[in-house]
């Protein structure tokens, strides 16, 4: 009788191990899923090394240099960190400024917006991004492609920047801080193209 007892004991306490075991994986299986893509990319530092490194691929590739030719290249990065930061769930907030009107005048075709995915894929690969993370992301950046493109029914590459294109102001240095990317008064994005 008595080892009957001491059996059962011994059951039940290996049920409430196993129980709590099982708990605390599903814990921090949770938190793993509720890591952002933000914080999965590898934060800030990351995404300034992805965006340094698809601008200086987007310089180099004749299949859309052309439409960078009147801009001001920090200004674009700063501002592609801060949106790529506020899209994956960053502590940073979304640039004021619509893509419709960012990209308003820069005749950006299908063909054109698909050779910078490429771009961009190959430095996503260059920094050995994960699958799962990789495709998050396009993903997201994909459902943009209808408000860059003004025109979609072209394949073409290599397309001129029109003549009458008006490029952002320059930011002053100030305004494109680590602090302002983070700012949610969202610095410099006030003024109209
Ligand atoms: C989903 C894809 C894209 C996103 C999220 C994106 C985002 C941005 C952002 C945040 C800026 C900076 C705006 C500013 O400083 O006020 C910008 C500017 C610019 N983007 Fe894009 N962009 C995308 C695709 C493209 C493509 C495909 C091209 C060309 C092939 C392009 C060409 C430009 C140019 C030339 C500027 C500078 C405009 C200026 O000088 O005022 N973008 N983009």
């Amino acid at each position: 009788m008595l080892k009957m007892k001491r059996l059962a004991l011994a059951l039940c306490c290996f049920s409430l191990l196993a129980a709590t075991a099982a708990a605390q994986d599903s814990m921090s299986g949770g938190q793993i899923m509720n890591k952002s893509l933000y914080e999965r990319l590898g934060g800030e530092a990351a995404l300034k090394g992805v965006v340094d490194d698809v601008v200086a691929r987007a310089a180099a590739d004749t299949r859309i240099n052309a439409k960078f030719g009147k801009t001001d290249i920090p200004r674009l990065k700063f501002h592609l960190v801060k949106q790529l930061c506020a899209v994956t769930g960053g502590p940073c907030k979304d640039i004021k400024r619509t893509q419709e009107k960012i990209h308003h005048n820069l005749k950006i075709t299908s063909g054109e917006f698909d050779a910078f995915v490429e771009d961009l894929v190959a430095t996503l690969d260059k920094f050995n991004v994960p699958a799962p993370e990789k495709t998050e992301l396009l993903g997201i950046l994909g459902s943009l492609k209808s408000k860059v493109v003004e025109v979609p029914d072209s394949s073409a590459t290599g397309t001129p920047l029109p003549d009458n294109f008006k490029p952002a102001k320059p930011l002053p240095p100030e305004k494109m801080t680590a602090e302002k990317l983070m700012d949610k008064k969202d610095q410099g994005m006030k003024k109209k193209p």
